[in-house]
């Protein structure tokens, strides 16, 4: 431990920790927190809350998650595949087969597993069929911004999890150029081998950048490449993008179908911690088979079932949604508005969604301009430790005019401080 003790100790001394906050309170986007360094509370108006529908504190929804607990307890204390598997699981999947166009879906305990599960599934099967094997290498290719859940599911795909050898035909990952195109046929051109299994694995809308996968050329490019599956994370899409929330297909006036149409298999992830009001994730498909092979991948077998309030949450969220599509229709427009105000302001923002990147002049430190801004009661999310640095704004559904009218004011004076203290020194 010598090493992590002088690592982190190092760490400190160079500012590179985070800030700490505890809450204490939650009523919309104002929230109390605690300060941890010094111990200091303050009410803020938060936009770092991933809540971009305001479902968290919806009566409706907090009131399924108690009714679920006083029917079945807190936990269903195993595994689905054993005795976990409650009936709000059942409606749960339903509901997202509903919402995402999709007629098949399996539930997990959050996007790492969910992304891990098919990588144990989709390349390695489950236990030995007799009479069965599968004798092709599978191809991944994945977009060189995804998130980390991709990554870590991509580099541990060549060995089922759970085993320290593998018997499996070769998996192969490669990534290609962020949302480049070209770079993505020349990399399929190159690299796919005729008796290939061809996965190519994206996030739907990048969670640090904010923008979308080109899905309609993405599908162009794959169609010459049949039998070829696409998987969309969906964590930041779904709620968020399309006209009712469904996400990047209906985002782009498309069903997930018209993939299957030419020749494409389409999978998506979605995640319950944003718009659901939740935490779990869950993989949908029109492939009745994999469903059964993901209920006994590792990270399904070997961990709990999602508990009985979180799964009731995210199915009176999803409800709600499929209920009521405005609060979709008030993100986007406060999402216009904000990217509009900021823009007004000479503020650098990246991406196209209520994700908001801020890229800052290089002589502020994120961190510092955060610190500043929550001094004045407003509560972003710095980012110093990526290539760009900044500052990331999420708006959500009960943002008002009023509120982003006011970050943008401060956040113009806190530029414009540092900016002269920078001067002047
Ligand atoms: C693109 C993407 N995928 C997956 C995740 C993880 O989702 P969860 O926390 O719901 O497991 C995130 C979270 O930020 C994300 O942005």
């Amino acid at each position: 431990m010598q090493v992590v003790k002088e690592y982190v100790q190092r760490w400190y001394e160079s500012g590179l920790d985070p800030d700490e906050y505890v809450c204490h309170n939650k009523q919309g986007n104002l929230v109390e927190i605690e300060d941890v360094a010094t111990g200091e509370h303050r009410t803020v108006l938060s936009f770092c809350t991933n809540d971009v529908l305001g479902l968290v504190q919806e009566e409706a929804v907090k009131q399924a998650a108690i009714n679920a607990i006083l029917k079945y307890g807190t936990s269903n204390s195993s595994t689905s595949v054993l005795s976990g598997r409650i009936d709000l699981h059942r409606q749960l999947e339903d509901e997202i087969s509903a919402f995402k166009h999709l007629p098949y879906t399996q539930l997990f305990m959050n996007a790492w597993m969910a992304m891990q599960a098919l990588m144990d599934a989709f390349c390695h099967l489950a236990i030995p069929v007799p009479g069965f094997q599968n004798t092709r290498e599978t191809l991944i290719l994945t977009d060189v911004l995804n998130h980390g859940c991709i990554v870590s599911a991509i580099v541990n795909a060549g060995t089922r999890s759970g085993k320290v050898f593998g018997h499996s035909p070769r998996v192969r990952v490669k990534a290609y150029r962020h949302c480049n195109m070209e770079d993505f046929a020349r990399k399929l051109r190159r690299y796919a081998l005729p008796d290939d299994r061809i996965m190519v694995v994206s996030d739907a809308v990048f969670s640090m950048d904010g923008d979308i996968a080109p899905l309609p050329e993405m599908l162009d490019v794959m169609q010459n490449y049949p039998g070829s599956v696409l998987l969309m994370d969906e964590a930041h899409a779904s709620g968020a993008i399309g006209a009712t929330g469904s996400g990047i297909y209906e985002h782009f006036g498309l069903v997930p179908m018209q993939a299957v149409e030419r020749g494409i298999v389409p999978l998506i992830m979605t995640t319950f911690s944003k718009f659901a009001a939740s935490a779990g994730a869950a993989i949908s498909s029109h492939v009745e088979e994999l469903k059964p092979l993901l209920n006994v991948s590792p990270t399904s077998i070997g961990t709990i079932s999602l508990p009985p309030p979180n799964t009731a949450a995210a199915l009176e969220s999803i409800r709600q949604v499929r209920k009521s599509p405005e609060r979709v229709q008030i993100l986007q427009e406060n999402t216009r508005y904000m990217r509009s105000r900021l823009a007004e302001h000479d503020f650098v923002a990246l991406g196209e969604t209520n994700v908001l990147p801020v890229i800052l002049p290089p002589e502020i430190n994120p961190k510092v301009f955060a610190r500043k801004l929550i001094q004045q009661g407003m509560w972003v999310s710095p980012i110093w430790f990526i290539a760009k640095p900044r500052i990331r704004i999420t708006v959500n559904a009960l943002h008002t005019k009023a509120d982003m009218d006011h970050l943008v004011a401060r956040m113009v004076a806190t530029r414009d401080l540092l900016c002269e203290s920078t001067i002047s020194a």
